[in-house]
């Protein structure tokens, strides 16, 4: 019997402090109107306050993980976290977790693969689990985007937010857990989503941080394009190849981006908004945060056995889908 690996367990935070679209309103030229109905985003978290990284959302959404599943932190093989917004550019944000919740049995890495972060992690960290190397791996997708936004660019800052989840990943040998998985990279992408300045190819000077060159850039309606196409058909192809018809789908957990490329998703699959999970209007685009947010948000509702399409597309460019099957009914 093949060994697969089975989410048993789901934990997400996001920050106290609420940004909402009227307080937007009274930092860029933008509206509660044009917000709603471009993204169908409402609020979103912002981290705040002195050396508050990344690592504060994961680490919290761990310490929930651990504490839910009865889980000795000793006993952790591996952590991985997704994250385009690290605490620092080394060491990696996941060695912050690990530290931070006592899993001193483990080692630890991160994938930079922006909005599309957990789900190559989440493939990455099954993998470990089906070749028998590992028996608890933690999979982290969390960012702090606050941190890279600028506030006066209103194309950008009225998208992004603060937060993200974890999932504890394990050994089953029923048909459950993480049957597939489709990923994908195109890098000439890099020129419509990314940031320019405070990598090896131009360092933080002076000058770029007058230029504001530290923040995400996008060029939305290009990026928009793209997402909408290729998570639409990475989804229907994961559901072809896996002989899944609309019917055998529990839901679609769609990467938070704007409300008009999940429809758009969820439409090409052929799946009613009653089986879309969306929480884009409470926290926004939170990167690599969204899909585990969701889970989080709708765990309640999940059953054993469900069919799940996990989808994302995001900075890279990255996109893919992940199917899996629901470890537990609700606890
Ligand atoms: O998460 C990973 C990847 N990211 C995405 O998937 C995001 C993809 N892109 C998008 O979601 C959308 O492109 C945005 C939400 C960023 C923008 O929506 P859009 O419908 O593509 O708007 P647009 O950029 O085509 O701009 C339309 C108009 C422009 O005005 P004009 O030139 O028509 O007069 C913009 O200047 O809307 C204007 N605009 C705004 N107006 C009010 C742009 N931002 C705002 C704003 N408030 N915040």
């Amino acid at each position: 019997m093949k060994k697969r690996a089975v989410i048993t367990g789901v934990h997400a935070w996001v920050p106290p402090y609420v940004l909402g679209n009227k307080e937007l309103e009274t930092m860029v030229d933008t509206n509660d109107e044009w917000i709603t109905s471009r993204t169908g985003i409402k609020e979103r978290r912002i981290l705040k306050g002195e050396n508050q990284g990344t690592s504060v959302i994961g680490t919290e959404a761990v310490k929930g993980l651990l504490e839910k599943t009865g889980t000795d932190p000793a006993e952790i093989d591996l952590i991985i976290c997704a994250t385009v917004t690290p605490d620092m550019l080394f060491p990696a944000t996941a060695n912050i977790v690990a530290h931070n919740v006592g899993a001193k049995n483990s080692y630890s890495f991160d994938i930079s693969a922006a909005c599309s972060g957990f789900l190559y992690a989440l493939s990455i960290g099954s993998q470990f689990i089906e070749t028998g190397a590992h028996k608890k791996v933690i999979v982290i997708g969390a960012d702090k985007m606050s941190s890279i936004v600028n506030y006066q660019d209103r194309t950008t800052c009225i998208i992004f937010g603060d937060g993200g989840g974890a999932v504890l990943l394990e050994p089953t040998e029923e048909p459950l857990g993480v049957m597939d998985a489709l990923l994908h990279t195109d890098g000439s992408g890099a020129d419509f989503l990314h940031m320019r300045a405070g990598g090896s190819r131009k360092p933080a000077t002076l000058e770029t941080v007058t230029n504001r060159e530290h923040y995400v850039f996008q060029e939305g309606s290009t990026v928009f394009k793209f997402a909408v196409t290729n998570m639409a058909d990475v989804s229907a192809k994961i559901m072809q190849k896996n002989n899944l018809t609309a019917d055998d789908v529990a839901w679609l957990v769609p990467h938070q981006a704007n409300k008009r490329i999940i429809d758009a998703t969820a439409n090409r699959m052929g799946i009613g908004p009653e089986k879309v999970m969306l929480n884009i209007e409470k926290y926004g685009n939170t990167t690599a945060g969204t899909i585990p947010l969701c889970l989080w948000d709708y765990e309640s509702q999940l059953n054993k056995g469900d069919n799940l399409i996990l989808a994302a597309f995001g900075g890279g460019f990255t996109w893919g889908a992940v199917y899996l099957k629901w470890g537990y009914d609700p606890k």
